[in-house]
């Protein structure tokens, strides 16, 4: 992937302080640990504006920490209609995320849109939302992520070689 563009992931979920940080955070962990942390970039954001600027819930935080990822220099910002044509892919967590990511998308949006449990080699499709349950739903958060993390970065290697 050397003298090449960078690839550019954003990962989206509704309020962009429980799940989508934590995929930024695995995601660019995982790609510093493979020395590719200069061709291949990501960042987070909400489809909707509740916390724009707070950091990551405390409980992903802890979670994420946990399993060693450090997630507190994250702030909550809004999907833009910018972000469609800055970025290669657009990831969201779950089926609404992705249902109004297509509903913002500008005419001219050139990012791919999919789900990033579409890279994932799991059952499940959606990375629930863990907002208003227990701990165990931020654990169950990291394990999706962290698998569909690896997946994703096997395919943007393979796709840009
Ligand atoms: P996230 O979780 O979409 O994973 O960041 C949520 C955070 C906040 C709310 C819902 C989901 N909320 O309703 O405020």
């Amino acid at each position: 992937m050397k003298n090449k563009k960078k690839v550019s992931v954003l990962f989206v979920c509704l309020g962009n302080i429980c799940r989508s940080p934590t995929a930024q955070g695995v995601f660019t962990s995982l790609v510093a640990q493979q020395g590719l942390a200069g061709q291949i970039v990501a960042d987070s954001a909400g489809t909707a504006a509740y916390h724009l600027g707070k950091p990551a819930d405390l409980r992903a935080q802890r979670a994420a920490v946990a399993r060693g990822y450090d997630l507190s220099a994250l702030r909550a910002r809004q999907v833009s209609e910018d972000d469609f044509r800055q970025f290669d892919y657009i990831l969201a967590m779950d089926e609404a995320n992705l249902a109004e990511l297509k509903h913002m998308a500008p005419p001219d949006a050139t990012a791919q849109l999919g789900r990033l449990l579409d890279y994932g080699h799991c059952r499940e499709h959606d990375v629930p939302d863990p907002y208003y349950g227990g701990p165990g739903g931020f654990e169950q958060v990291l394990d999706l992520v962290e698998n569909a993390s690896r997946g994703l970065l096997m395919v943007l290697t393979r796709s840009n070689p």
